[in-house]
């Protein structure tokens, strides 16, 4: 039986996924000389694939013989200081920038280092166009909903993907080889703008999301771990992005290039900085970028402590570091922090180690700051030794012989598409299906109505970041194709007035069922655009009301946004039987859905995530906030049924604490029992237990499901301060309709049940934890005891 739910799903994937091959274009001709070759590196009129191609040091007069940084005998340490030692100041300096000028004197060539791949190659920053023979690549949704699957196998795919399809381009010169991408800032207010770009607001998730993409961007396959990480093979360079606290684009007259983010140790630890130190540490990413805003009064790019000492030191990052663009000249004139000149912004650049500049500032002030005695050539030398380090991996000397021969007949492939097709379906959320409205059923719908702003969406859909997709199929198309449609705009996203409301309500009278897609768009929602209240912006509020009110058939809600809006009215209205979360076309939300009065509640600079009592601000997050929601973090409904059993092995746990160890205290509720050892500090601890379990997921239901099993923990319940839970792991599974599957999970103890108290120790607290798993009505939960005692002969 066709079912017309089914189709929706894949009416939203298709649009998104980009899915047919682009038509070979006209302009490409095939290459008939080696002359005419498209390529990433012009010299001399001719194209070549690498730096150290003989023939092109012969165009330049030079014999690449005599180039030590060429020799691949040598270690690319050696390489990379031969190269370094060959450039005068000046030239050093010309290579400090984003689009870094090369040197012909030393067969250098010019390397633009912008290019970006959020959700596919896009056409942002200097490097990457499309055109001629690459019309477009591979779009994947954007990032939110992608990480509404929390399948973490797919999120390591889709960056696979998109290397391979970057390394292509790479080939025909059409991008570069360093991807300033993911952006993984945590989603810490439902105001902001580029909540999109992101995965959620749960920076396990966030940290996850990130670890996966990175290696599919970066991993050569067989060499994920060699014995140096310095020297790692890349497949393209990946960038974790913006470091740090940077959740805040403009909000009623604050913006990010003034905003200084009052941010407690605790939250930093707990929230700010989980994502990245994942990325770093798990992902082993090449590099980082830092933010726009400032931290507790300094800006991040200029913050040695936070920074480097942070990132390289702490973490220990193997790669370069790179700021935003423009944000040295932010920092002057936004910030103006410390009435600095150009020269000291620079001068505390390079202090706090950042190796590359995108904007002008290195390029321009370094000179004058050198001859100031402000910055030393040595400090030069470092961060263009870590910046060439990074283009020793990727190949960009020598070529690749793994990466070299793809083409154009790499992009854009149907594998490839059917990816980004199977990230949209297993990224929509289900968020209402009463009576279960859908599937809806094609034996017995003949007609629909579809109507509202984003029902004839083309580009909505891909959000921004973006690149040119192979190809668009708006649910007006998709629709189309299956089933009679009256299409009605009724309104656009704005809708200024009710005036085609009318005509949309007349469609719904007479079609078997109503669909409507509703939703925001980057006009609203964006780079430098705050949202300042939640709701469906002008009348489509009113256009859902008045056309669920007269639709003859059952109608279906479809939300087409990256932030979360408030739309309560449509969850309680009994005429909207279902409603779909797209964001921008079963997944789970990885955001919480506020209520529009939460924005009134909480001004969007306040940084804690915990709530302020004294000003009567409520907390952030599913962790923090324990205020009614629409719809709570982790929810997403499916069209079956599904019930857990839990196995468990060991679930008491007990740690000697040596008798001089210091137990830092946490706060209990009036009363409680307070144990003499409260909290151990996880560092202090052999925590090399794992706590074990099984999840049985049984399908109850009558179709087959795709179904992400939630893992959470919860402190004990004395504690205050504490997290109301906290998300610890997650697995997809596939269940087929009356089978089961087990879930297994090996999760280290000290990750599980860590919590961050106020002074920001990560801490195991005694006492009874608990692990819940799944959501609210469904969930199962067992405790997990832990005695801390201390050692009295130690
Ligand atoms: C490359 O380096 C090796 C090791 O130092 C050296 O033996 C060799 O002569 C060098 N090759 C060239 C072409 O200079
Ligand atoms: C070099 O490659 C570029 C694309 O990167 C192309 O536009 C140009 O025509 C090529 N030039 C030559 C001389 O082959
Ligand atoms: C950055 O940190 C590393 C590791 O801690 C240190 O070796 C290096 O000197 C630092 N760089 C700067 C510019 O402070
Ligand atoms: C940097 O130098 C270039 C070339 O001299 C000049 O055009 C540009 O305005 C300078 N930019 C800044 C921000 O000083
Ligand atoms: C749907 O959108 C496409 C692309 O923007 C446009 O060409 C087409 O005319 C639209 N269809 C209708 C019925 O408005
Ligand atoms: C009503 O909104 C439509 C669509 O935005 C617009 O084209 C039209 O001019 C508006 N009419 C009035 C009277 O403002
Ligand atoms: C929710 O949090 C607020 C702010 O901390 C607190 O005043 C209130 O008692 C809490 N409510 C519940 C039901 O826990
Ligand atoms: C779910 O599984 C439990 C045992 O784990 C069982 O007791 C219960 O009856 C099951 N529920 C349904 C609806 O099958
Ligand atoms: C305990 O509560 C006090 C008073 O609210 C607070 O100052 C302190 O930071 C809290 N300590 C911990 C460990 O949370
Ligand atoms: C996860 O995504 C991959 C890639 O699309 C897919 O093959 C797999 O079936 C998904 N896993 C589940 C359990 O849905
Ligand atoms: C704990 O689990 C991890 C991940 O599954 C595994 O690699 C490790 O060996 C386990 N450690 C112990 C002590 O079982």
């Amino acid at each position: 039986m066709a079912r017309l739910g089914l189709l929706l799903l894949c009416v939203a994937c298709v649009f998104l996924a980009s899915s047919a091959r682009p038509n070979p274009s006209p302009v490409y001709s095939q290459p008939s000389a080696s002359t005419s070759k498209p390529g990433p590196i012009l010299t001399n009129g001719r194209n070549y694939t690498y730096v150290c191609d003989r023939e092109r040091f012969a165009s330049l007069s030079l014999n690449v013989d005599d180039f030590g940084y060429c020799n691949k005998s040598l270690s690319f340490a050696e390489r990379v200081a031969d190269l370094v030692g060959r450039m005068t100041l000046a030239e050093k300096i010309g290579q400090l920038g984003d689009m870094a000028l090369g040197s012909d004197r030393i067969g250098l060539p010019p390397y633009n280092w912008w290019s970006e791949a959020l959700h596919g190659v896009s056409f942002v920053g200097h490097a990457t166009y499309f055109g001629d023979i690459v019309p477009g690549a591979t779009s994947f949704p954007v990032v939110i909903l992608s990480a509404a699957t929390f399948n973490e196998s797919l999120w390591k795919k889709m960056g696979e993907v998109v290397s391979t399809e970057a390394r292509a381009m790479y080939n025909l010169g059409h991008t570069g080889l360093t991807f300033w991408s993911p952006n993984i800032n945590v989603v810490r207010d439902p105001r902001w703008g580029r909540t999109m770009e992101t995965p959620g607001e749960d920076p396990l998730t966030v940290g996850i999301y990130a670890k996966n993409y990175v290696r599919g961007l970066q991993d050569v396959e067989g060499q994920e771990v060699t014995a140096d990480l310095n020297t790692r093979p890349l497949k393209v360079s990946s960038c974790c992005k913006h470091y740090a606290a940077y959740d805040l684009e403009s909000w009623l007259g604050v913006d990010r290039v003034h905003f200084d983010a009052r941010v407690t140790e605790q939250d930093m630890v707990e929230t700010f900085l989980r994502p990245f130190e994942i990325c770093v540490k798990e992902g082993d990413v090449s590099s980082v970028m830092c933010s726009f805003n400032r931290v507790n009064g300094i800006p991040v790019c200029t913050d040695p402590k936070l920074f480097n000492q942070t990132i390289r030191g702490d973490w220990g990052l193997h790669g370069y570091i790179v700021s935003d663009c423009d944000s040295l000249e932010v920092i002057k004139d936004d910030h103006k922090w410390l009435g600095d000149t150009e020269e000291d912004v620079v001068a505390q650049a390079f202090n706090a180690g950042l190796d590359l500049d995108c904007g002008i500032y290195y390029t321009n002030f370094t000179g004058p700051a050198v001859a100031q005695g402000r910055v030393r050539e040595s400090s030069i030398d470092n961060a263009l030794t870590n910046n060439y380090m990074v283009l020793m991996r990727v190949g960009y000397f020598d070529g690749s012989n793994l990466y070299d021969s793809l083409g154009t007949k790499d992009i854009c492939t149907d594998e490839n598409m059917e990816l980004a097709a199977d990230a949209a379906r297993q990224g929509l959320v289900l968020l209402k299906n009463e009576n279960n409205v859908l599937p809806l059923s094609l034996e017995k719908i003949k007609t629909i109505a579809l109507v509202g702003p984003h029902a004839n969406a083309t580009d909505v859909m891909i959000g921004n970041y973006e690149g040119v997709p192979c190809r668009f199929s708006s649910p007006l198309d998709a629709f189309s194709q299956e089933v009679k449609v009256n299409y009605q705009l009724g309104c656009d996203v704005h809708c200024k007035n009710e005036s085609l409301i009318f005509s949309a309500m007349e469609a719904a009278k007479n079609a078997d069922a109503t669909l409507i897609f509703v939703g925001l768009d980057l006009s609203v929602e964006a780079e430098w655009i705050d949202r300042t209240d939640l709701l469906l912006p002008g009348y489509q509020t009113q256009l859902i009301r008045q056309v669920a009110d007269v639709s003859k058939g059952p109608v279906v809600l479809v939300v087409l946004s990256g932030g979360v809006v408030d739309i309560e009215f449509a969850e309680s209205n009994p005429k909207v039987g279902a409603i779909i979360w797209a964001g921008y076309p079963g997944g789970r939300s990885p955001l919480t859905w506020y209520q529009t009065s939460y924005v009134d509640s909480i001004p969007m600079t306040s940084m804690k995530l915990r709530p302020i009592d004294e000003l009567g601000y409520p907390g952030r997050t599913y962790k923090f906030f324990n205020g009614s929601t629409i719809y709570p973090f982790g929810h997403g409904l499916s069209y079956t049924t599904y019930n857990y059993t839990v196995r468990t092995s060991a679930n008491h746990f007990s740690f000697k604490i040596p008798s001089g160890r210091y137990c830092p205290p946490v706060n209990y509720t009036d009363g409680a029992y307070v144990p003499p050892c409260p909290s151990a500090v996880v560092d202090f601890l052999p925590c090399s237990d794992n706590l074990s379990f099984e999840v049985e997921v049984a399908n109850i239901g009558n179709m087959d499901g795709g179904h992400v099993v939630m893992v959470y923990s919860k402190a004990p319940d004395t504690i205050l301060g504490a997290p109301s839970k906290q998300v610890v792991a997650f697995q997809r599974v596939y269940v087929p309709a009356g089978k089961s599957t087990v879930a297994k999970f090996d999760l280290n103890l000290c990750k599980v049940f860590g919590i961050v108290e106020s002074s920001a120790n990560i801490v195991l607290p005694a006492g009874q934890n608990t692990v819940i798993i799944g959501n609210s009505d469904t969930s199962v939960s067992f405790p997990v005891q832990i005695d801390l005692e201390y050692e009295l002969y130690a």
